[in-house]
């Protein structure tokens, strides 16, 4: 069942668009998260799904009702921001109960539901204290419980793990992930730390410059990034420039570092289209010189510039005959000499671990 629609949703301020028309679903028990660099517009979409900012254009739909016009207090949902947002003269309690006495519920249930949400984050001994009394990370429970204590269905967070340190964070992620499970509340989360939005989610939507540059679960983002820009915001990536060459089945890329290079077996190019390589540091392979290149593998001649010894791997950086740099991984059966600074050594990759994008140079 579909929780959330947004039909052609867009944003202007004073005539100027910072969110094109948008479509999006979000499905019943769904973890999706809007995640792109500052200023893609994140919190401007996700604050006219909570109803806190107008729509320029286009409909909203929570639960199959249309929300558009609906005011927050309305809506069915519940948000929590980066900065806590907690009333500062109010106990924990009080703070988590302020929900439920806005609604206006019998003391004993609320009593009753406020104990709940704070077990539920593990807060049940700090009732008392107020928000100045605890930490960070106890702050953003308190939040979390907050949101979570008048059963929303839907809860919408942005940024709620920004102000904490990565260590309370890794923390805290865990806790919300396992909140989502056990609650099977429909979350529509914001960041722009693309291993949260990794960790976290069912699935992203990627955003950049106030649209959609793609929807997909975590691993499908990863593997099969439409655009350049999202290979390069979700995780390493390693580009090389060449043009296309061949046809049909036997489609080649002529590298600008000067080798030929076989391209996946679904790409369909025109010959001398300029192209960028996409892979990953992790399916670049190393081999000694003198290996050829074969069916299934590409070989590339380059220069170990760098190495960083990570103990359980050892990070590379190479570069090709034109300079342009490739961030690798090392394999385990590579000895250290094969693979210290300024060695020459062969790289390549298996054609299909590799993404073709056309350039527009
Ligand atoms: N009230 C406003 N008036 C004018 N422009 C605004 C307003 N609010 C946001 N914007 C602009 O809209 C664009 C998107 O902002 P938004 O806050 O949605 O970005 P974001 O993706 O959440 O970024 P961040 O990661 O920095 O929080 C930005 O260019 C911003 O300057
Ligand atoms: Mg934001």
């Amino acid at each position: 069942m579909i929780k959330l629609q947004l039909s052609g949703v867009s944003k202007s301020y004073g005539g100027l668009e910072v969110l094109s028309p948008t479509d999006m679903e979000v499905k019943e028990g769904e973890f999706v998260t809007l995640l792109g660099p500052s200023g893609s517009g994140k919190t401007t979409l996700l604050k006219m799904i909570a109803g806190i900012t107008d729509v320029t254009q286009g409909r909203i739909l929570i639960g199959g009702s249309d929300v558009t016009h609906v005011p927050a207090r309305h809506r069915d949902l519940a948000m929590v921001f980066q900065n806590y947002a907690l009333v500062g003269h109010m106990s924990v309690f009080e703070n988590v109960a302020f929900p439920l006495k806005v609604r206006r519920l019998p003391s004993a249930e609320i009593r009753r539901k406020v104990t709940a949400a704070l077990a539920t984050v593990r807060l049940e001994q700090f009732a008392g204290r107020k928000p100045a009394e605890l930490s960070g990370g106890q702050q953003q429970r308190v939040a979390i419980a907050r949101a979570l204590v008048y059963d929303p269905s839907l809860v919408l967070m942005d940024e709620p793990l920004g102000a904490l340190d990565k260590r309370l964070r890794d923390q805290l992620q865990e806790e919300i992930s396992q909140l989502h499970r056990k609650l099977g509340i429909t979350v529509v989360y914001v960041t722009h730390d693309q291993q949260e939005a990794m960790s976290l989610s069912d699935r992203i939507v990627l955003m950049n410059h106030g649209r959609i540059e793609q929807v997909a679960a975590p691993e499908e983002l990863y593997r099969r990034p439409d655009t350049e820009f999202a290979a390069e915001f979700l995780g390493d990536s390693n580009f090389l420039s060449g043009k296309a060459a061949g046809t049909g089945q036997s489609q080649s890329i002529c590298l600008s570092s000067g080798e030929d290079v076989r391209a996946p077996q679904e790409c369909v190019l025109s010959s001398g289209a300029a192209v960028k390589v996409m892979v990953r540091p992790e399916k670049i392979v190393l081999r000694p010189l003198g290996t050829c290149a074969s069916e299934d593998l590409n070989i590339v001649p380059a220069t170990v510039v760098e190495r960083v010894f990570l103990g359980g791997m050892t990070r590379l950086i190479l570069e090709l005959a034109d300079g342009t740099p490739v961030r690798a991984v090392s394999s385990d059966d590579m000895t250290v000499a094969e693979i210290a600074s300024g060695t020459r050594i062969n790289m390549g990759w298996h054609p299909k671990d590799a993404i073709i994008f056309k350039s527009a140079s």
